[in-house]
């Protein structure tokens, strides 16, 4: 575990141990791998940073992440023939695979995931033709594929564009990315010249997977902390940007703004993904007699009845499934503007019209007084 250190004044990091571990419930399932599982070998560290920075490569990560996402035993042969495959998790599809099937290419291409240990190679299948005999499978590695399409969905979310004022916002200041999950954004907050980005999650193999792709990419000035949004190990003040994509429908959302009014400095601001109602609309629309649609579906109501008790009675239900407890919310403008003015926060921009709004907050330059 890594404490913040560098930039960031640190408040007690230990005190999040034990903070809410609410976790991701619309994430890609299981998370948890052996540490021997994962990829630690300087040369694999080296060769995924070199597929990582080619863009015809991450379609095909992507590609591969929205197959074994979809089956995730399966192996993986030459002949890729399967149209594009669209990644349940998001409603960013997935490219075709981006090599001609059975073509020198597509061999050398999977032989490279394997070489960066995305993927295992089992050259004992008894096929035929060589070409044949180069199979991939999930085994080894197999939870960093999703890291490809997010990559893939930064690049199509064109924040940039979306945001001009995001540059300047983040140029040469303090970031923090709360629930950093793979801290794919992290990476991009920093190429825009963050002076230090604090990428944040409660989750350990997540961090993991963060840090590699961090080491691959090269990234500078991004550092790598777990603990809980819920309790920041952060100063007062000691952040200037907050990105957090897609983490406060999932934990408690007085607590987590409350911190992000007290470590925003003053005119700080932050940029946030929520969810609409119809996030979980269209999730229970999926309906189908499948395990994973089944799960989808109770998920959908549970959001949105979350979602409703937040925004009518200002209460945060907190689930309890198998997988232990958790809340899921869907956030709508006034309700969520009340709880962002409580902690010293307005809403300078809210998305319409999208399953996954993206707002826009700053930081009141006077620190509230507080009771
Ligand atoms: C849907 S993922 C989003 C990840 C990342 N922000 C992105 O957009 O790629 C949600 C992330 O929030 C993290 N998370 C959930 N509850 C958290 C908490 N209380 N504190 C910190 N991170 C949390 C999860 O571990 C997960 O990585």
């Amino acid at each position: 575990m890594t404490d913040a250190t560098i930039g960031f004044q640190s408040r007690d990091a230990n005190q999040t141990r034990d903070a809410d571990p609410s976790r991701d419930r619309n994430g890609a399932g299981s998370l948890s791998t052996p540490a021997s599982d994962r990829v630690s070998d300087p040369a694999q560290v080296a060769e995924l940073g070199r597929l990582l920075s080619n863009v015809t490569f991450v379609q095909a990560g992507a590609w591969l992440a929205g197959f074994f996402r979809r089956d995730s035993h399966a192996s993986v042969g030459t002949d890729l023939a399967i149209p594009g495959y669209r990644d349940p998790c998001s409603d960013v599809p997935i490219p075709d695979w981006p090599w001609p099937e059975r073509g020198t290419q597509t061999i050398e291409s999977l032989d490279r995931f394997a070489a960066a240990g995305l993927l295992s190679v089992n050259r004992g299948v008894p096929t035929g033709s060589s070409a044949d005999l180069r199979f991939v499978q999930t085994a080894l590695g197999r939870e960093l594929l999703p890291a490809f399409p997010l990559f893939h969905y930064r690049n199509g979310e064109r924040l940039v564009e979306r945001f001009p004022a995001l540059p300047g916002a983040v140029r040469g200041l303090r970031v923090l990315d709360a629930g950093c999950g793979f801290g794919t954004y992290s990476v991009f907050l920093a190429s825009l010249g963050a002076a230090g980005v604090l990428a944040l999650d409660y989750d350990e193999d997540r961090l993991g997977r963060a840090r590699l792709i961090a080491a691959g990419l090269r990234a500078k000035c991004v550092e790598f902390a777990r603990g809980s949004v819920e309790a920041l190990p952060i100063a007062d003040g000691g952040v200037n940007f907050i990105f957090c994509r897609v983490v406060l429908p999932l934990v408690n959302h007085e607590r987590t703004m409350s911190e992000f009014g007290r470590v925003l400095s003053p005119g700080g601001q932050a940029l946030l993904m929520l969810h609409a109602p119809r996030y979980y609309l269209n999730m229970i629309k999926r309906l189908a007699p499948t395990r994973d649609r089944m799960r989808e579906f109770v998920y959908g109501l549970l959001g949105l009845a979350g979602g409703a008790a937040f925004d009518l009675f200002g209460r945060e239900p907190r689930w309890r499934l198998i997988s232990g407890p958790f809340h899921l919310l869907y956030e709508r403008a006034g309700s969520f503007g009340r709880l962002a003015a409580r902690h010293g926060l307005s809403v300078d921009f809210w998305q319409q019209g999208v399953p996954k709004p993206y707002v826009w907050l700053r930081r009141s330059p006077a620190v509230p007084a507080v009771f």
